[in-house]
């Protein structure tokens, strides 16, 4: 989604602006644009929609040489991706310029008021607002303008204000959207609303909660709260690795990132398991608290919502209570039945998406305890919720979600074992067989993801059909679920999942010669039933591509072409039957050309509703 960059030092602010956007490109934008404080000359101010690219081409040859200035990438909420709608948006005079990720929800009012006392707008956001706000409200003091700016303005925000009369400093604040200041070593800082625009500067950092103001100058950070009063922060040492952010290698950041699996699962696992048995310090839960929790809630937004579904299976096969799973988009609007003795589950591997930290907040104001299982440490989801666990996937950068799902499905899995151990709902023994396949699933990735030959082969015979079926029971149609999510989300071909035993009752009626069907036939205790229904669609004349575990004898009887994924215990095996549907996905993607690592009308953190 949307994206802030801010420079304050010594040195040209342009080309760390620049470099940061380009850093935050991965979050998906429309248009991007700078401003940056030249002094005498007044604020330059550049925008252009589309690619940064764009924006770059029109600064050729006219790059400003202020040392202090802010940037942005837009993803078009009020208004159309236009130049004029891109930010950073100004005052009536020029005095003051803004730029904003999020919604100001009460900006149609504001707007209406601020017209009648004399204003001129000229663009159609909600952001322009706040930039002639400060206007009617700056009367000498900078941080008291932004303020009453502050008290006016209702809705999620972060806000990053420059103004002509200031050049020494920039004003940044936040409300329900990330914002970051990066510590510099020799006279300047940094400011962004993600951790990767920032890495290759610097690792000390100060993360902004709701209603800080930050007052960064290149000597010197401040905050204060709303009412003025000065807060102290702590410097948060990032251990991302630089390079982890890059491509290293690889065509696209999605088939990094696919590759990066075995190391994702093995570093989510190791903090968790201890002498066969789960450990999870963070929470500290014990058989009292579990037996007060007589509803499970999974609550999550795309991916992630996939991996719930998962989670479910978990809970309720290992510790035997009740779990639903709800998309964060329809949960909150839906008067759900919460309470106390409720545990409400939220899943987002940014830690930032709107909808999962709505339900998480309106979980919480109706009492339920709340765990948020997340990938960014300090993320607004992490800071809301009572408890935390983490995935070590590191930065997931393209839009398509792989990693990220991967160890998702591992922590649900060790979070399942560890409320086992405490409810005491299943046999040690059984436990320690669990733990001992789970430590096998690293190893057993990788081994899936050293033969892709086939799966290419299969991406480019179909990779131009206008549909594709994927099919399977019980955890097979979770896994369905979320390959036809790849598949549309970046080869833009439609995609459906079945539960395999649903055909009959419709989607049959779609099956005819030649259609590609993916039948995921690999749990066992539903084995037979799945292969009537794969039987079902070949007898149709769709082209089948099984994927089964390893020893299935039976399969490549009724098949032409079979995946096998090493063999493990059925709950663990989405983790393997996965990574052959997500490469399908990218090589699919390959064949037709398709922007991979950035899907058209997609983006990575959808941090508005
Ligand atoms: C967007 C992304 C998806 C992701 C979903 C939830 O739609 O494109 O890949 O699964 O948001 O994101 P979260 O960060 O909450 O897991």
């Amino acid at each position: 989604m949307c994206g802030i960059v801010g420079y304050i030092g010594n040195k040209r602010a342009i080309d760390f602006l620049l470099d940061g956007l380009t850093k935050l490109e991965y979050r998906g934008y429309d248009s991007a644009g700078v401003a940056v404080n030249c002094g005498d000359e007044g604020i330059f101010i550049e925008k252009a929609v589309g690619r940064l690219d764009s924006l770059k081409q029109k600064l050729k040859g006219r790059l400003p040489n202020g040392t202090i200035g802010i940037g942005h990438t837009r993803w078009a909420t009020h208004g159309r991706p236009s130049d004029v709608n891109a930010h950073p948006h100004s005052d009536c005079h020029g005095n003051f310029v803004v730029v904003h990720n999020g919604i100001i929800e009460n900006y149609l009012p504001l707007k209406q008021d601020l017209i009648s006392k004399g204003h001129k707008f000229i663009s159609e956001t909600d952001t322009e607002v706040v930039a002639h706000l400060i206007e009617e409200n700056y009367h000498g003091d900078f941080l008291l303008a932004v303020r009453e700016v502050l008290a006016k303005i209702e809705g999620s925000y972060s806000l990053l204000f420059m103004s002509k009369f200031h050049p020494d400093t920039l004003i940044a604040a936040k409300q329900d959207n990330p914002l970051v200041i990066g510590l510099g070593e020799n006279g300047e800082n940094f400011i962004a609303s993600d951790i990767p625009a920032i890495i290759s500067y610097t690792r000390k950092t100060y993360i902004l909660n709701d209603g800080d103001i930050a007052i960064v100058q290149k000597n010197n950070v401040q905050f204060v709260n709303r009412q003025g009063a000065p807060i102290s922060k702590k410097i948060f040492h990032v251990s991302w690795n630089a390079a982890a952010a890059e491509k290293g290698g690889y065509e696209h950041f999605m088939l990094k990132e696919i590759n990066e699996q075995p190391k994702a699962v093995r570093d989510t696992i190791s903090p968790h398991i201890l002498n066969n048995s789960v450990n999870f310090n963070e929470l500290n839960w014990n058989s009292d608290f579990l037996k007060n929790i007589n509803k499970i809630y999974i609550v999550a937004c795309g991916t992630a919502y996939h991996a719930g579904l998962v989670g479910k299976f978990y809970i309720e096969k290992l510790v035997r209570k009740l779990v639903e799973v709800d998309l964060a988009s329809e949960f909150r609007y839906r008067s759900p039945i919460v309470d106390e003795n409720t545990l409400v589950i939220v899943v987002s591997q940014s830690g930032e998406t709107s909808d999962t930290l709505a339900a998480l907040k309106e979980s919480k104001r109706l009492g339920a305890k709340t765990l948020a299982v997340t990938n960014v440490v300090g993320s607004s989801i992490a800071r809301e919720a009572e408890f935390v666990i983490l995935t070590a996937a590191g930065p997931e950068i393209a839009v398509a979600s792989t990693k990220a799902y991967t160890t998702q499905l591992i922590l649900m899995f060790m979070l399942a074992l560890y409320m086992a151990q405490l409810s005491k709902s299943i046999p040690e023994n059984e436990i320690e067989r669990l733990i001992n396949l789970l430590k096998k699933i690293p190893a057993q990735i990788s081994e899936t993801l050293s033969d892709v030959d086939p799966i290419k082969t299969f991406a480019q015979m179909y990779g131009f059909n206008d549909d594709v079926f994927y099919i399977g029971r019980s955890l097979d149609y979770c896994v369905a679920l979320e390959g036809a999510l790849k598949l549309k989300e970046i080869s833009y071909i439609h995609a459906e999942a079945y539960a395999a035993g649903e055909l009959k009752h419709g989607t049959l009626a779609l099956i005819v010669e030649g259609v590609p069907v993916i039948a995921l036939a690999t749990q066992k205790s539903v084995y037979e039933k799945t292969l009537s229904n794969i039987k079902e669609v070949k007898a149709r004349d769709a082209i089948v591509i099984g994927i089964a575990a390893q020893g299935d004898s039976q399969l490549s009887n009724y098949l032409d072409h079979v995946i096998f994924v090493p063999d493990t215990d059925e709950l663990l095996i989405p983790l393997l039957t996965v990574v052959p549907l997500q490469l399908l996905a990218y090589y699919a993607a390959i064949t037709r050309g398709c922007d991979v690592d950035k899907p058209r009308n997609l983006a990575k953190s959808v941090t508005v509703e």
